[in-house]
């Protein structure tokens, strides 16, 4: 069976500068895959190309088997390639309901996305009616996870999950990923700082310029993580 995502030798730039420099990277299905490296180490950017913001200029991105280079995100969604981006991408000034309703983008009813978001994060449907800005940062992210789940994907990628989130909290988010995989979803999961993350990964990878250095699983990378590039707080 074809992974659920693999890059092959991917490199991307902006402008004329090149920051990706031939990224390679297989994320099985059903598995959550850290994706870690220091800041500017071209982990957001390895996520824009994956889901169509940013077009790679050269290598290739297979999303279960299917050569997807230059898709639009909207085609790429609902062939189940959704994105948490990093500042989670809601709209702080919407509803929370009006948030989820957007996701029908991806080819759901609205009815659909408001069942599923709101069965998965209840709390978020008894708060269906509040502005989204004013939920605390756990809830904010969890209704960026909340739209991220509605259209149904088959490949998350997720962007910095745990900013600005207390510890328990990201705990609390990591199990709902966890919980994804096991139901057959492939994650690919971006961090800085990499304990807790690690806790959850079936496989991890660090980048550090552009570049993948290691891969393995997480108990091999253990040794790599604390002592190198991501510090003390790793
Ligand atoms: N929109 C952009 N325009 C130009 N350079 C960018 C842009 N976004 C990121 N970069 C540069 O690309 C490199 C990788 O950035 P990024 O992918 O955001 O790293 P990370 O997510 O690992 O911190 C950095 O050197 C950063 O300065
Ligand atoms: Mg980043």
């Amino acid at each position: 069976m074809a992974a659920a995502l693999e890059l092959i030798g991917m490199h991307a730039a902006y402008g004329r500068i090149e920051v990706l420099h031939g990224v390679d990277l297989v994320v099985p299905e059903a598995s959550v895959f850290a994706l870690l490296g220091p800041n500017g180490a071209g982990k957001t950017t390895t996520l824009k190309t994956i889901d169509g913001r940013l077009r790679p200029t050269r290598g290739c991105i297979h999303v279960a088997g299917t050569h997807v280079n230059g898709a639009a995100p909207d085609a790429l969604a609902r062939a189940g390639v959704i994105s948490i981006p990093e500042g989670r991408g809601i709209f702080p000034n919407l509803t929370v309901a009006e948030n989820v309703r957007m996701m029908t983008y991806a080819g759901r009813s609205a009815d659909e996305v408001e069942d599923v978001a709101f069965g998965r994060f209840p709390i978020l449907g008894e708060r269906r009616k509040q502005v989204a800005g004013t939920l605390s940062g756990g809830q904010q992210q969890m209704l960026a996870m909340a739209r991220a789940l509605s259209s149904n994907p088959s490949l998350l990628l997720v962007d910095e999950l745990s900013m600005g989130l207390a510890p328990l909290i990201v705990a609390e988010l990591y199990e709902v990923l966890a919980q994804l995989a096991t139901d057959g979803v492939a994650i690919l999961l971006v961090e800085q700082f990499a304990r807790t993350a690690l806790a959850i990964a079936d496989y991890a990878a660090i980048m550090v310029q552009g570049k993948v250095q290691h891969v393995g699983q997480p108990a091999d990378l253990a040794d790599v993580v604390s002592e190198a590039y991501l510090g003390a707080t790793a």
